[in-house]
């Protein structure tokens, strides 16, 4: 696992976008797997500023996410909001798991059919629960799992409640699975702030624990963690 070590989020926002702009510049066709929550907005500010300033086209893109609440679409409006409506991606080439869906299940077998039939993730963005989780794989998830619906623990409700301020919160998720994201011929997470710092320091002590879902990441051969210094407080290598 390679580690970069940025100072803060304004950095790590900026080589995110900057690795992820390369590989949008250097390919004919690439599947994108993206993230939501507060981490990534900064990286697709970037992607949407670069996108415009070298009127780079996203015609030749298409995305997969990695979760949705059940119930909701708090996550395609997300995207919507801060990158789809920016670049010219097509938008039957924008996937997420489908909340509404009539059956959840049947939903979660069609999402991994599309992964397949679009032949896979290039390149996987994924954020960090303070739990250590990634996606919605809560701890305790097996490590082989495929896309399925998760009840959501107390300490990821509490984490994400500030973004259902007045309004219900969605107990349950669909999410990418653990073995489903592991897949991605290539993984980029980041991580910001100290909250993350225990996460940040299990993934790197190389053991795979499945109380902490991210330590999965260790089974793969082309991760790179983008972490500031926040992050990466409690890491014995880090200053
Ligand atoms: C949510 C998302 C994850 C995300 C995590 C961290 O639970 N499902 O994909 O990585 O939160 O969120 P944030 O970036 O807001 O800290």
């Amino acid at each position: 696992m390679k580690l970069i070590a940025v100072s803060d989020e304004e950095e790590l926002s900026r080589m995110a976008a900057e690795i992820l702009f390369a590989k949008v510049k250097a390919s004919d066709r690439l599947v994108l797997g993206l993230a939501t929550g507060k981490t990534p907005l900064g990286m697709y500010r970037f992607l949407t500023k670069y996108s415009k300033e070298c009127k780079q086209s996203f015609k030749h893109i298409h995305t997969v996410n990695l979760d949705e609440y059940v119930g909701s679409v708090t996550y395609h409006t997300y995207m919507e909001q801060y990158l789809f409506q920016h670049v010219d991606i097509p938008s039957d080439q924008t996937h997420l798991p489908d909340g509404l869906a009539a059956s959840l299940e049947d939903e979660c077998k069609k999402y991994e059919q599309l992964i397949k039939k679009l032949g896979g993730i290039d390149l996987q963005v994924l954020g960090i629960g303070e739990n250590g989780h990634i996606g919605f794989n809560e701890p305790g998830t097996k490590f082989d799992s495929r896309t399925h619906v998760v009840q959501l623990t107390d300490s990821t409700l509490q984490a994400n409640a500030k973004y259902f301020a007045g309004i219900e919160q969605p107990k349950e998720a669909i999410t990418m699975g653990i073995g489903t994201i592991l897949e991605s011929k290539e993984i980029l997470l980041l991580a910001i702030g100290e909250r993350k710092a225990n996460a940040v320091k299990e993934l790197f002590n190389g053991s795979l624990n499945k109380d902490i879902p991210a330590t999965a990441l260790n089974q793969h051969l082309n991760v790179t963690v983008l972490a500031d210094k926040g992050a990466r407080k409690l890491l014995d290598k880090e200053s």
